[in-house]
């Protein structure tokens, strides 16, 4: 039986292929001959191949030179009028006014802390990459209503150097309102490294861009009420630990206000950081609650409304628009020159961090019934767990010391700014997107 096994292991597994047994000589000559054959067959292969590649790779259709630029799309920029333009919307227009870069200009709060500083006579020059976080048509209408005002958006990245650096060539920037960032916490775990790249990688780009601009800008930012994550302590003060980020958005927001730290440090620049709590109104963010809640209860869509363990009600301190427009003037207004100069520190700079709250928390089933209200529409209520996705399950800020410093005021409460957020929302969706510009 072993006998009849040895046999049969010896037979080929491809039938048909089973050689006799030839002489050792046949056999080695036979073997050297197939072998140089395919050592042939496999090097006009490989060489074909690279030919193939040299001539269809995109080197004949030239990388751009800065190696950060690899992963961005292209934009248009450059050129005498795209330069003309850059210097008519920076262009400072009352006494005392500043200019300021806003990035994420085309955003929510963006779009509106660019429309009142330019009211206000201050130069303004927007950018924005326009991305597809959320309908992007709607950064298009936010942009078209800045343009009606004077307010110009360039179309790039905050990784870009090379555009950043041309900004600073052409306009002596006084300001940066940093704005631009990956939004929304659940998304987090969808495309985590669309936070990499715009809230550190792009952080850290501009803050070399400015870092070395002559004069240097003093920088005012976002970062985030998501940064106290799982503290427990309320109401929240700069003071409290935020060192146990809830997800991937707070983390990368945390990890910005120590790259500030360093920046400060370093090289001197000023740097303030916001930490908004929920801000909500018109031209809002499609991603958040209110927004997608509205949409629902008007489709006649459930929605979704989470509870904590022990039915424990989900609170979020509300913030209306204006009230955080007002804050981050205040804070550009009150923010202390950068002391450095060429990339070199000269002395201590300015480095703060304020919340920028409501200071009431409202219960999210509370917003619904004041949507409800609104609209006119009864709510198709879906009480859910409070899933471990990011969300925490209530904000609330200690605003004290933006009170103290900024004299920060905020004066809408939710019903009052809920109806205004409506009054938009059905005059952009229902009656057609251009009667709202
Ligand atoms: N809205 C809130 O409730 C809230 C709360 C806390 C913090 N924040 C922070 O405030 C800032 C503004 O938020 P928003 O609600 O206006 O969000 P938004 O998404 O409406 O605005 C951000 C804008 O930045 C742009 N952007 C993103 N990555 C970019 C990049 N790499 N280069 C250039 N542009 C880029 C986007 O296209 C978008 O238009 C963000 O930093 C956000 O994290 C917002």
């Amino acid at each position: 039986m072993s006998k009849q096994m040895s046999h049969l292991d010896n037979i080929p597994s491809t039938p048909g292929k089973f050689k006799m047994d030839k002489s050792p000589y046949i056999h080695n000559r036979l073997r050297w001959h197939s072998s140089l054959a395919k050592l042939t067959f496999w090097s006009f292969m490989f060489l074909g191949l690279i030919l193939i590649f040299f001539f269809r790779s995109p080197s004949s259709n030239p990388l751009p030179q800065d190696p950060s630029r690899r992963s961005l799309r292209t934009y248009n920029w450059g050129g005498p009028a795209w330069e003309k333009r850059v210097r008519s919307s920076s262009r400072i227009r009352s006494r005392n006014g500043i200019s300021v870069l806003v990035t994420g200009a085309a955003g929510f709060v963006g779009t509106h802390v660019s429309a009142a500083l330019k009211r206000r006579g201050d130069g303004v020059l927007g950018l924005d990459n326009f991305n597809d976080y959320y309908d992007p048509s709607l950064k298009r209408a936010r942009q078209a209503l800045l343009e009606r005002s004077g307010v110009f958006i360039v179309e790039g990245d905050i990784n870009d150097s090379a555009l950043l650096r041309k900004l600073f060539e052409v306009v002596a920037f006084t300001h940066v309102m940093h704005l631009a960032a990956q939004a929304g916490v659940r998304y987090a775990m969808e495309n985590p490294g669309s936070y990499v790249h715009s809230n550190i990688a792009g952080f850290v780009n501009l803050l070399e861009v400015c870092k070395s601009a002559n004069p240097q800008p003093a920088i005012v930012w976002a970062s985030s009420s998501s940064v106290y994550g799982l503290n427990t302590k309320v109401p929240f003060s700069e003071r409290d630990r935020t060192d146990q980020p809830a997800s991937l958005y707070a983390a990368t927001k945390k990890a910005g206000e120590e790259i500030a730290h360093t920046y400060n440090h370093i090289y001197g620049l000023s740097l303030t950081g916001l930490r908004f709590f929920t801000v909500y109104g018109p031209w809002g963010r499609p991603d958040m609650a209110y927004f997608f809640f509205t949409r629902d209860i008007l489709k006649g869509k459930s929605i979704s409304i989470f509870e904590a363990a022990n039915h424990g009600t989900v609170a979020r301190d509300f913030t209306y628009i204006d009230d955080i427009v007002k804050g981050c003037l205040a804070a550009l207004d009150t923010a202390e020159k950068s002391t450095g100069s060429g990339g070199k520190k000269k002395g201590p700079a300015q480095l703060r961090v304020f919340n920028l709250g409501n200071t009431s928390p409202v219960p999210v089933s509370d917003l619904v019934s004041i949507l409800e209200r609104l609209l006119k529409v009864n709510a198709k209520r879906n009480i859910m767990k409070l899933p471990r996705n990011g969300d925490v399950q209530f904000t609330h800020a200690n605003i004290s010391l933006a009170q103290r410093e900024l004299g920060y005021k905020p004066s809408t409460d939710l019903q009052t700014g809920l109806k205004k957020f409506v009054r938009w929302y059905l005059s952009y969706y229902s009656g057609g997107k251009k009667a709202a510009g």
